[in-house]
């Protein structure tokens, strides 16, 4: 079993105590160690330490005693009462616990730290780091996007200490939420991989959008590597904040001039291929996935394996095992085989959307069909951005279905041979989908993971056969 971290050293990162057997606090230096933290006793392994969270519907100290029994080696609380066991660790605040642990880790760390926020695209880039920067040394990411305000520290936190990369996303929904978490994480490659429209609503404007991510690169060493997309708005923010962290500004992208870019591009059903130029060195890569937004994605990711000197060949072959994550575009055949199915129902913003047409109009089909749900958290801008979707739309798809309220205004701007039909919910506007595909069609389906367009996917996959063209 693995020694995340000793007792000791979780007494001494979080200034908590464990209890004697009594339920009192003991000052004996405990002995033994975790080999891994949870957060949640459905997924605990024994070994873990258990930190009991408070969040605004539920409690994690009303599971402390389940944690036990499945064998958590430690339990960390903020409230003891009626535990009586050496295992529990208490503090005066868990999130705090789990903040303190974070900082440990990283300042135990001895390997390099990439950060990568961005409106889109996070994820994605994440996961090609940890095989880019996994075939040149042990890696560290989290399994998901974890990219909040306890997802960063639990990513530290389970940092192993022999580890030589660890990678952490960081998100934002408010202005603000990316600094702390930047200090936590103190990168020393920072990776911006998109600026879009995505939390306008709560945002305001791009400009303050792209402040916020800037917010990541002035935490950087002097002497750090900020990576930012070569066409991105807010490159006087991005300029601004590597100045004053005295860092290095890279940019990424198909411009010929950037540190690092993108030349014989080809993004097409069969995958996506292109020669990734940085810093003097050629490489060539195949990402067996479609989509030029992946292309973009591998560039920076590469870019950031170039930033920390390791072997580029070798982190462009790894990308050869990448595949998109769960309804980040997998493509698969449905109703038997007879028609393409692009699964992009995890989320949605616009120019996620964007990409997603993108691919849908390079998938070989007799006719190409997008169902598209509502794009959240754009407030005052919603119709407006949906609305603008409706060009690409029709120019990428044959027929458009849309879901939702905000959709509504896109099917009403698209023209009248592109509307399939619009439905108020998932559930209503499936069997319109199901029933109108034919052999041949490609399907794309996409939209913000609250407006359920998985519900339409889970009914796609039902389908035994579809109508003849
Ligand atoms: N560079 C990009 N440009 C446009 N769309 C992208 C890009 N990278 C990924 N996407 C698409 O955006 C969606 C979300 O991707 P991903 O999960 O990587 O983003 P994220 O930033 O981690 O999102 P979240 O904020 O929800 O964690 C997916 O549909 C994905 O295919
Ligand atoms: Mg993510």
């Amino acid at each position: 079993m693995s020694n995340l971290w000793t007792r000791a050293e979780l007494e001494a990162a979080t200034g908590g105590r464990f209890l004697d057997c009594a339920g009192q606090p003991t000052t004996a230096t405990p002995e033994g160690a975790v080999s891994g933290i949870s957060i949640d006793t459905r997924t605990l392994q024994p070994g873990d330490l258990f930190i009991a969270l408070k969040g605004d519907a539920s409690d994690g100290h009303a599971h402390v005693q389940a944690a036990l029994d499945k064998g958590a080696a430690a339990a960390m609380v903020h409230r003891a009462a009626g535990l009586a066991d050496p295992r529990v660790l208490v503090v005066a605040d868990t999130m705090q616990g789990l903040q303190d642990l974070a900082v440990a880790a990283r300042t135990r760390f001895a390997g390099k730290v990439v950060a990568v926020t961005g409106s889109v695209g996070k994820t994605t880039t994440k996961e090609m780091l940890r095989l880019c920067l996994g075939a040149n040394g042990k890696t560290h990411a989290a399994e998901a996007s974890y990219n909040n305000h306890w997802g960063v520290p639990l990513t530290l936190a389970r940092l192993p200490r022999d580890a030589a990369f660890c990678i952490s996303e960081i998100g934002m929904n408010h202005p603000g939420e990316i600094l702390p978490l930047a200090h936590m994480v103190r990168p020393d490659v920072a990776l911006i991989t998109t600026i879009g429209s995505a939390h306008l609503g709560h945002m305001g404007s791009l400009d303050a959008i792209a402040a916020e991510k800037a917010s990541l690169i002035t935490t950087l060493p002097a002497g750090g590597i900020a990576i930012v997309p070569d066409d991105a708005h807010g490159a006087s923010f991005f300029a601004a904040a590597a100045q004053q962290a005295s860092a290095s500004l890279w940019t990424a992208g198909a411009n010929p001039n950037s540190t690092a870019h993108m030349s014989a591009l080809h993004a097409g059903a069969d995958g996506t291929h292109f020669t990734a130029s940085i810093a003097g060195v050629d490489v060539p890569v195949h990402i067996p996935a479609p989509g030029v937004h992946l292309a973009r994605n591998a560039l920076s990711a590469l870019a950031a394996c170039a930033a920390l000197n390791t072997n580029l060949p070798k982190a462009a072959a790894a990308l050869e095992a990448f595949a998109p994550g769960k309804g980040r575009g997998a493509l698969s055949r449905i109703a038997g085989g007879a028609v393409t199915l692009l699964d992009e129902s995890y989320n949605a913003s616009s120019a996620s959307i964007r990409a997603a047409l993108d691919v849908l109009h390079h998938i070989p089909a007799s006719r190409r069909i997008a169902v598209l749900g509502d794009m959240r958290e754009l407030g005052d801008f919603a119709t407006a951005e949906h609305t603008a979707l409706a060009q690409p739309a029709a120019v990428s798809a044959d027929l458009v279905f849309c879901c939702g309220p905000h959709m509504k205004s896109l099917f009403d701007a698209l023209p009248h041979a592109r509307q399939g039909a619009w439905a108020d919910n998932a559930a209503s506007l499936a069997p319109l989908v199901c029933a109108a595909l034919r052999t041949g069609d490609a399907v794309l389906v996409k939209g913000s993971l609250g407006s359920r367009m998985r519900d339409i996917i889970a009914a796609l996959g039902t389908l035994a056969a579809v109508e003849p063209a």
